[in-house]
């Protein structure tokens, strides 16, 4: 089995039994490892998550609740493994409770938005899954500190709406495999599920509909105790929601919150609800500002069990987003972060695309303490390596690591992830993390410029298409012409930058001060506009094509000349060539397009295509 960050670990007894809990596992794991040293762990139920560390002379002491011990025994064998000093004495908390991944997929074996593979979990509508890779993944989680695991779609497509009805024991045959790791499973549940039983509403305020939901959760925390909650997508992309009956998104997510209150389960709700039936002739309506709309009057009127999940930026995951004005204004509701592992938008996990400098940027304009969760939409699937591209491991392992701490500094967490992925000389491993921490803006350069976004090929997502979206329902327009591109957000044009705090409204206000690379997000700009070093917009965005693409063949070159192990080195190889066309295409087909447009030759001559 392909052990990834986990590969100096001793492999994980076949037969490790569903009761053993997380503090005796974190017992067998460190004395499998090390069956020479002497371990003193001592529980203490309280501090949960919680461990502390200290390092006695030959004893390794540590203190921490059930899954506290778990994770001081992973992080003092990650060190180990990656032959990373720890210090002597450590105490750590994760930042944050809840520390989820989000599955998308579907029980006829397939994912959404998933390029590693088919379903981990499922095959023919049915649970089908191998209990050691589970338990591998489960290690995996467990060893980064993540401990929620939604394993399917928020679209629900049948037979998952039976999650919580008939397939109950093969879910919970599922749970009791995470048990022993601290990962607790949650599933996406269907607002529409009473309506499948047989009611003949789904209205939140039907007492009808809130028996059958308190029956159901009732059914479920019966078969898994220790379940996490329930994850729903609703009023979104065609699914049934409260706006149905006239009801308010408080009162449906409060529905279903109630129904789970007795047995401590939370319902993570999604405030992805936008049009998505726009006319793209209307120019008043501004698909950003939809969440902001919707949520932001009702601050303060969900349960306490109710967390709001919130994509990271305004849109969907684009290579460049400001932060979603919505997680920065809600002051009395638990906020989620939702970022995408995924890379739907972002290279399909065949470009090179190493999230956490992002995940930094992000975290600078949103305070720690706005959050009580975090989420991710997961990169994983049934191929070999899980992951599709090898390196798209690091995503996983640094949102693990982000996840705890948000302070986490971009290179430590890859630094640690080589370190335990490959054995490199410091040479090699540098080279590595270089090109893993610039794969971010090598992408950004050669897609969609400067904020714009959605200039992809239309529902596959991957590969340029800058009209694709252009005439379509989704909100995603440029309106470039010939003199302009973009969109103004400005209180003058959409009003959608008076949905931030001041400090944020007056960064991106003015578009001298508004930097580059958000410029048009927010604003319209002809292309002899002067960007911040003086070169005109066009020229900038000539520049970052050739550049970008430029760069993605360097890149490839350099991930080629590494010694990675088979059968790495072939992934990577053929990935990194792929990524070199993909960079290419976009890169013509984006000079072409505003070259056509604009009629402005390029200041350095190089080849446009007519
Ligand atoms: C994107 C994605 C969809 C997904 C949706 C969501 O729009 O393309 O596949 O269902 O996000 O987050 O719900």
């Amino acid at each position: 089995m392909y052990l990834h960050w986990l590969k100096n670990f001793p492999v994980l007894p076949s037969d490790t039994p569903v009761d053993l809990s997380p503090s005796e596992l974190a017992r067998q794991e460190l004395e499998m490892a090390f069956p020479e040293k002497d371990f003193a762990l001592t529980l203490s139920p309280a501090l949960g998550d919680t461990f502390v560390l200290d390092l006695l002379g030959a004893t390794v002491a540590i203190t921490g609740g059930e899954t506290g011990l778990l994770y001081g025994a992973y992080t003092y064998l990650c060190h180990m493994m990656a032959d990373e000093p720890l210090p002597n004495h450590l105490e750590s908390s994760p930042r944050y409770p809840l520390r989820m991944i989000d599955c998308w997929d579907n029980m006829d074996g397939s994912v959404e938005r998933g390029y590693a593979g088919r379903s981990l979990f499922f095959e023919g509508n049915l649970f089908s899954y191998d209990p050691a890779r589970i338990r591998h993944l489960g290690r995996l989680l467990a060893s980064v500190g993540l401990n929620v695991l939604c394993i399917n779609n928020v679209n629900v497509h049948e037979p998952a709406q039976g999650l919580i009805a008939e397939s109950l024991p093969a879910l919970s045959a599922l749970a009791d495999l995470f048990r022993p790791f601290g990962v607790r499973l949650m599933i996406s549940v269907d607002f529409s599920m009473p309506l499948r039983a047989g009611l003949d509403s789904a209205d939140p305020l039907d007492p009808a509909v809130q028996a059958w939901w308190e029956a159901a959760a009732g059914r479920v925390y019966s078969e898994i105790p220790d379940l996490a909650g329930f994850l729903v997508k609703a009023d979104s992309e065609g699914r049934l929601g409260p706006f149905t009956y006239g009801r308010s998104h408080a009162e449906g997510a409060n529905l279903l919150a109630r129904a789970l209150a007795p047995y401590n389960g939370v319902l993570v709700w999604r405030c992805f609800v936008y049009n998505c039936r726009q006319d793209w002739r209307d120019s008043s309506v501004d698909r950003p500002m939809a969440a902001f709309e919707t949520y932001q009057p009702l601050d303060g009127q969900f349960e306490k069990n109710v967390i709001l999940q919130i994509k990271n930026g305004p849109f969907d995951f684009q290579v460049r987003e400001p932060v979603s004005p919505l997680l920065l204004s809600l002051k009395h509701t638990s906020l989620a972060l939702e970022l995408q592992l995924a890379q739907e938008y972002t290279g399909q996990q065949i470009d090179l695309y190493t999230m956490v400098p992002m995940w930094q940027e992000l975290f600078r304009d949103l305070p720690a303490d706005r959050l009580s969760a975090i989420a991710a939409v997961s990169n994983l699937g049934r191929d070999e390596n899980l992951f599709g591209h090898p390196l798209a491991a690091a995503n996983l392992f640094s949102f693990g690591l982000l996840a705890w701490n948000p302070q986490v500094r971009p290179e430590m967490a890859l630094e640690s992830w080589i370190r335990l992925t490959y054995t490199f000389r410091e040479v090699d491993r540098q080279i590595l993390k270089n090109w893993m921490m610039s794969s971010r803006r090598i992408y950004e350069k050669y897609t969609a410029p400067l904020g714009l976004g959605w200039m992809i090929t239309p529902h596959t997502h991957y590969g340029p298409n800058p009209s694709g979206y252009e005439y379509d329902l989704w909100g995603t327009y440029h309106r470039a012409d010939r003199n302009a591109v973009g969109i103004d957000r400005t209180a003058a044009g959409t009003g959608y930058i008076t949905q931030y705090p001041q400090e944020l409204q007056v960064r991106y206000s003015d578009p001298s001060s508004c930097p580059d690379l958000l410029k048009l997000f927010f604003h319209r700009l002809p292309y002899d506009f002067r960007m911040e070093d003086g070169r005109t917009l066009i020229q900038r965005i000539y520049d970052d094509h050739f550049e970008g693409a430029e760069e993605a063949a360097e890149l490839a070159k350099a991930l080629k000349a590494l010694p990675f192990p088979a059968p790495d080195d072939q992934e990577i190889a053929l990935r990194a060539d792929r990524q070199v066309s993909n960079a290419k295409e976009w890169r013509d087909v984006i000079n072409t397009f505003f070259h056509r447009l604009s009629g402005i030759p390029d200041a350095k001559g190089r080849t446009i295509y007519p």
